[in-house]
């Protein structure tokens, strides 16, 4: 084994030129602002859709005028019979894959006291099981073609901070969050970095409905939070883990929401120190 793996995506000035990406759930969000990113830094990109082709089509399009090749394909990444299609057509359509970005995901509220096996299964298959076993799929083609490359994954606060009306959807990324630890793991030896992003809350689809709640919540001082995320921040985020010296880490994009805040500004014992 060489300890001297300083190429690819571990080199300091990584090259986006003659790369070439996978992204699931490229159609609309953060998934949509990473693949358009991708093809500004000068990669091709496979955008994965599941229900909106016409979504899809006009990401490609956006990709095109960039000056980049784009291609699309529809699958539900929880089927996992559709992964090998996913790579096929990148691999034929751009002559290798470099780069897969694990960003399709679900998310369903429901209380911990009623949610259903059902519905467990669905977030856990979708968000945990599907990128976990597509991340294999595409390691194992990376490792036979001596492909060096990079993975990433858009983790979540929720890996850590508990939801209980979206429990499934937290323990979905908790999980997925050591599936990204322990490719790092395995994969380094072969020139393939894998880290992930935490999003915090980001203005998309999945997420619109609850930031009402996290400005209210910035705005009385309980979380820092200098603004909602944008589908871009994550984006950027991605780009700068890909140019990481490190692998298996996660970087944050989340408006300082994770920062530990002892807010005691109301107390009025304190009053005499103002
Ligand atoms: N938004 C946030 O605040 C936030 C925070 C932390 C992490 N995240 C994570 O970021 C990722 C993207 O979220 P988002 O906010 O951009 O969500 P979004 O706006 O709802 O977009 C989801 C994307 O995933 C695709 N998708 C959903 N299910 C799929 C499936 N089974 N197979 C293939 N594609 C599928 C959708 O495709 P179609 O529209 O074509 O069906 C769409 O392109 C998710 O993993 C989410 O957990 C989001």
């Amino acid at each position: 084994m060489s300890t001297n793996i300083d190429q690819g995506f571990f080199a300091t000035d990584v090259s986006y030129k003659d790369s070439a990406a996978i992204v699931t759930g490229a159609s609309r969000g953060i998934g949509r602002a990473i693949a358009i990113e991708l093809a500004r830094q000068g990669a091709d990109v496979l955008i994965n859709y599941n229900q909106n082709r016409a979504a899809a089509e006009a990401v490609k399009q956006e990709i095109e005028d960039i000056g980049r090749n784009a291609a699309i394909i529809q699958a539900d990444i929880s089927n996992l019979e559709s992964h090998q299609k996913l790579l096929d057509t990148a691999h034929e359509t751009f002559g290798k894959v470099n780069i897969l970005i694990n960003n399709a995901g679900i998310t369903r509220i429901a209380d911990i006291l009623d949610e259903t096996p059902e519905q467990f299964d669905l977030l856990l298959n979708t968000n945990l099981k599907a990128p976990h076993f597509l991340t294999q799929r595409v390691a194992n083609y990376m490792i036979e073609n001596k492909i060096p490359g990079c993975i990433i994954y858009t983790l979540s606060i929720s890996d850590t901070m508990a939801s209980d009306n979206r429990t499934a959807y937290c323990i979905s990324k908790a999980g997925l969050e050591m599936s990204m630890r322990s490719y790092a793991g395995r994969l380094a030896m072969h020139g393939i970095k894998v880290n992930g992003i935490a999003a915090g809350v980001i203005n998309t689809d999945l997420s619109r409905v609850r930031i009402p709640d996290y400005e209210e919540a910035a705005e009385k001082g309980y979380i820092f939070m200098v603004r909602p995320g944008t589908p871009e921040d994550v984006a950027h985020a991605t780009v700068a883990a890909m140019r990481l010296y490190d692998t298996g880490v996660v970087i944050p994009a989340s408006g300082g929401v994770m920062t530990p805040l002892l807010n005691l500004r109301s107390m009025s014992a304190l009053d005499m120190n103002r």
